[in-house]
């Protein structure tokens, strides 16, 4: 018997879902953040990448799956009402832990909005012929830059002639997300996912095909497809190492899968009981995959390495490189030499935008079901109440733009910290508070596959502990030996008005919670 008495959305058809839950995992993780690690650390990346994608990726992406059903049923959406019915209700502890998923999506929200929208600008460019020429010396201090605002002094900059920069592409996608999110679920997202990824995935495919059938560059020695596509795969057994690499790999898993964000979960609890989730979330999960191993892997390195050779991966420019400014700075000289490259400029930004916008309306809709359900309130007054939160959120991102300084914080504090927390405790909660025998019954439940039970055992006992493990190795290595993180943490500015934010949003949501407790028990046990 459901607790809450709301007029309850569901996903228009079956395949909808699978459409929503990969349209929100493929997204800049699979086409820029990938390839940005790659070149970082080389072959010996997709070791640890795949073995965090069997340990972490596939057991979490199913707990997600299961959970968000099993609390959709009980008439929840958001992570914090789900969190509370699956950790038995008396314990308010989950259900406080669970406010991790509304917060994080709607921060990481407000930076990759902004980035979304270099990628419309960058499109913009292409089409109409405006981009500046890439190999002119300046293009990177000139264009580049300005254009997100992250020279030296850069910060206010994009406000000063919004026309001429990525400011007026934000408010398009600000539109854009608010506009789809307002059609609601599977008016808004999931037609608009079930257009989306199909258009990317094609766009993909020609670049990709056009990357692999480049000559090799006669200028630069060994600059050619098999170079590139060897930097990828052939490992290099020491790098395996170093902590580093373990953790990058972990987190980008959680990234790009969207695991640890409370998406899937929401997504999910829009499911009907007796829907399959097992085959979903096995076909969400490998679509995913696909697009990040096979075409991502496949574009950005290759054709870097053919027009700028295998050396200009290791260059300080790309190692410094922040994960998502890379392919700004980069990709505009490897189209200006190819052929026809202002098309292929053209496709490879807009399939970014497209595959960012599918995972940044997915960001808002945790959110939204939290703020409908704490508060009582209806889709569109918690929608109202979302735009202006994330408003307020990313003109400080927006701001802030000098180094990025602004969105490299909420990046690590969000897409890294707070995951690897609401992770730990999914998969805490899945394997011993629900336990992994109801667990499994639950996940088994009008599935169209079997699952083999190893992935229990490994939900249970290996992930947790490598969660753990990874976690603790990232404190001690990046947060306690490096001096200069902690430093510009505790002494810039920007960093403090953005962690400022973080703790109001967390309050804010805080007192949401305390008082949603209330209505949630009151109404249990009336309706009960
Ligand atoms: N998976 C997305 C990508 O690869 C990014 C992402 C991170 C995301 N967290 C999310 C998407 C939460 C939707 C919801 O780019």
């Amino acid at each position: 018997m459901p607790d809450l008495d709301r007029p309850k959305e569901y996903w228009g058809t079956r395949l909808g879902v699978v459409f929503a839950v990969a349209g929100s995992a493929v997204g800049l993780g699979n086409f820029i953040r990938f390839p940005g690690l790659l070149a970082k650390h080389g072959g010996a990346f997709m070791i640890p990448y795949l073995i965090a994608f069997l340990l972490l990726g596939l057991p979490i992406v199913f707990t997600e799956w299961a959970i968000g059903r099993y609390g959709g049923r009980h008439g929840y959406n958001s992570p914090p009402g789900i969190f509370r019915i699956v950790g038995k209700k008396t314990n308010r502890f989950f259900s406080y832990l669970g406010m991790f998923g509304p917060l994080i999506c709607i921060t990481v929200f407000m930076f990759y909005v902004f980035v979304e929208a270099w990628c419309l600008g960058y499109a913009w460019k292409y089409l109409t012929n405006t981009m500046p020429s890439a190999s002119s010396p300046n293009f990177v201090t000139d264009f580049a830059n300005p254009f997100i605002g992250t020279q030296p002094g850069g910060n206010g900059s994009l406000f000063i002639d919004p026309l001429n920069n990525s400011l007026i592409f934000l408010v398009v996608c600000f539109a854009l997300n608010f506009f789809l999110v307002y059609r609601g679920l599977s008016k808004g997202i999931e037609i608009f996912c079930k257009f989306a990824l199909p258009t990317l995935i094609i766009c993909a495919m020609i670049v990709v095909v056009r990357v692999l059938t480049l000559p090799a560059n006669p200028d630069i020695p060994n600059a050619n497809v098999m170079a590139g596509l060897g930097y990828m795969w052939n490992p290099d057994w020491e790098k395996l190492a170093k902590a580093q690499i373990w953790i990058d790999a972990a987190g980008q898993i959680f990234f790009s899968l969207s695991i640890g964000f409370g998406v899937i979960i929401t997504y999910a609890s829009y499911l009907k009981a007796k829907d399959d989730i097992a085959l979903s979330a096995l076909t969400a999960a490998a679509g995913n995959g696909f697009c990040e191993v096979v075409l991502g892997g496949l574009m950005v390195i290759p054709a870097a390495v053919v027009f700028l050779g295998p050396e200009f991966l290791q260059s300080d420019a790309v190692q410094s490189a922040s994960n998502f400014h890379i392919g700004f700075i980069a990709l505009p000289s490897v189209f200006e030499q190819m052929w026809a490259g202002r098309w292929f400029g053209f496709i490879f930004f807009i399939l970014l935008f497209l595959a960012a916008a599918t995972s940044s309306i997915a960001m808002l809709q945790p959110a939204i079901a939290f703020l409908e359900e704490a508060l009582d309130i209806g889709r569109h007054a918690s929608i109202a109440i979302l735009l202006f939160i994330t408003l307020v959120g990313t003109y400080f991102v927006v701001y802030y733009t000098e180094n990025q300084l602004a969105l490299e914080t909420l990046d690590i504090w969000m897409s890294t910290v707070s995951i690897y927390m609401l992770a730990t405790i999914e998969v805490l909660l899945f394997g011993w508070v629900m336990g992994i025998k109801k667990g499994h019954t639950e996940l088994m439940h009008g599935a169209h596959i079997r699952l083999p039970k190893i992935i229990m055992f490994t939900l249970k006992y290996i992930s947790p502990v490598y969660l753990i493990a990874v976690f603790g190795f990232w404190i001690w290595g990046d947060i306690f030996q490096d001096d200069e993180l902690v430093q510009s943490i505790t002494t810039s500015i920007p960093a403090q008005v953005v962690i400022g934010l973080i703790l109001l949003t967390a309050t804010f949501i805080l007192l949401i919670i305390t008082d949603a407790f209330r209505r949630w028990e009151r109404r249990s046990t009336e309706g009960v």
